[in-house]
């Protein structure tokens, strides 16, 4: 489905009957990325899953991203759908997009679930990779971005042993348009600093990040969960940045978002 707001077309999925869940998806990704958890979860929630503008089917303008702007986008969203109050996933840039709509809309969220994410801006040399990144995409094209992306999101043991995972990602990456990589690195390198939003997070948080992450590894998520006040810590064993958890590894935070 898609809907015109702020601007744009904006395509997202509404699936699935209860408490409102959105699901916010990563970079260089699309809401696609979420199907095995719509699958998992739609028995028990509404399930709202967005292409970010520069993503999937959204539109992909030529100009400048924000994360604030995304988060417009998704309050936008929910007015379009009468949804006042949700409970928000966001895996690495989807937790970062979560900062920027908790700072401007802190009453339509109900309670969060931060994945694999930091609260800190990028440092200079983060600054500087983002636009060696950027450059990259310009001049070399989506499957560079693909190849760059696929070892930061799966663990080695993914890669090595699961070959449909990995298609599935680049699969996504290939979707989205080189306006909306670009807008996004820019949108990362320019985001503020979220550290002393933390204390002030008050509603229930879950903060959960996969063992093996190397993008934004567990030190970064107990440094969150130390300052969220009613935060719980969740690190997924041999689980890398946006891997899949082991086969008889569960986690009550469905009932938890939900209360
Ligand atoms: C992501 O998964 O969204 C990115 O790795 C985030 C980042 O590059 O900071």
């Amino acid at each position: 489905m898609k809907v015109h707001i702020n601007g744009i077309d904006l395509a997202y999925s509404d699936q699935g009957q209860g408490a409102p869940l959105v699901l916010i998806h990563a970079f260089p990704l699309n809401r696609a990325m979420w199907e095995p958890q719509v699958q998992a979860l739609a028995t028990h929630h509404r399930i709202i899953t967005v292409d970010l503008r520069g993503h999937g089917e959204s539109d992909a303008p030529m100009w400048h991203y924000t994360l604030e702007q995304f988060a417009d986008d998704v309050k936008a969203l929910l007015d379009h759908l009468t949804i006042s109050q949700a409970t928000f996933v966001g895996l690495s840039m989807g937790g970062y997009t979560l900062f920027a709509l908790y700072r401007k809309y802190p009453e339509r969220v109900k309670a969060l679930v931060l994945a694999d994410t930091r609260a800190q801006a990028d440092t200079e040399e983060g600054k500087a990779g983002r636009f060696a990144m950027a450059q990259t995409a310009y001049t070399k094209g989506t499957k560079a971005i693909a190849d760059l992306m696929l070892p930061k999101l799966l663990s080695q043991a993914s890669l090595e042993k699961r070959p449909d995972l990995v298609d599935t990602l680049r699969g996504i990456i290939m979707r989205n348009q080189i306006s909306g990589i670009v807008g996004d690195l820019m949108a990362m390198a320019e985001r503020p600093d979220s550290t002393s939003l933390l204390k002030d997070m008050t509603c229930p948080t879950l903060v959960v990040v996969g063992q093996d992450d190397i993008a934004t590894p567990p030190s970064e998520a107990k440094f969150m969960a130390e300052k969220i006040p009613h935060s719980r810590l969740e690190i997924i064993p041999n689980a890398g940045h946006a891997g899949v958890p082991p086969e008889n590894w569960t986690i009550e935070y469905v009932r938890f978002s939900s209360t």
